[in-house]
C-alpha cells in the first residue's frame, strides 16, 4: 500500500490507516534518509494508539518505553549502533516477542536479529515537501 503524507496535518489519518493496514502485526520497521520524517510519524502512530506520553527519539537509551491504550509500546533508534550486539545487550529479543508494539528507526543497524514478521514502512520525501509512505507486511 502506498500512502502520501502532504504535510503534518495529514498524518493522522494515515497513522489510522498504517495500524488498520498492520492488523495484527506489531512490529514496524521504519526506513528512510535522516530527517525523511520516521519519528514524527511514530510520534502520529502513539497518538492512534492512544499515548499521551512524550514521544522523542530514544538517544541516550536506544528504547523509549510509552503505555498506549491497549499495549505498550516500545519505540527503538538503532541509529548509533555499533554493533548487533549492543542490541541483544539491551534485550531487544524480549521487546521484539513481548506482543506489544515496536517501532524501529534504523534497522538497517540489525539486519541479524530482525523478527521474521513485521510491517516495514519507507518514507521517502518526495518534491513540494510530499511524503511517500510504503507498507509492506512480511
Ligand atoms: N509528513 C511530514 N510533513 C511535513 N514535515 C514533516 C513530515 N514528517 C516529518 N516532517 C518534518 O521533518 C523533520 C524531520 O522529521 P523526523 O525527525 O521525524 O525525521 P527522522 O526520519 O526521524 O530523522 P532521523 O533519521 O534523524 O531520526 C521534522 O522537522 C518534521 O517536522
Ligand atoms: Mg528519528
Amino acid at each position: 500500500m502506498i500512502l502520501t503524507a502532504n504535510s503534518l496535518l495529514s498524518l493522522p489519518p494515515i497513522a489510522q490507516q498504517i495500524i488498520d493496514y498492520a492488523d495484527t502485526s506489531r512490529i514496524f520497521l521504519f526506513y528512510g534518509d535522516m530527517g525523511a520524517g520516521k519519528t514524527t510519524l511514530i510520534k502520529s502512530l502513539c497518538d492512534v494508539l492512544g499515548s499521551n506520553d512524550n514521544i522523542t527519539s530514544p538517544t541516550f537509551a536506544i528504547v523509549n518505553e510509552y503505555e498506549g491504550r491497549d499495549s505498550k509500546i516500545y519505540h527503538f533508534d538503532f541509529y548509533r549502533l555499533k554493533n548487533q550486539n549492543e542490541a541483544l545487550d539491551i534485550g531487544c529479543d524480549e521487546y521484539f516477542y513481548s506482543g506489544n508494539y515496536c517501532f524501529i528507526e534504523w534497522p538497517e543497524k540489525i539486519p541479524g536479529i530482525l523478527p521474521d514478521n513485521y510491517v516495514k514502512v519507507a518514507i521517502k520525501v518526495m518534491e513540494n515537501n510530499l511524503r511517500q509512505i510504503t507498507l509492506d507486511k512480511f
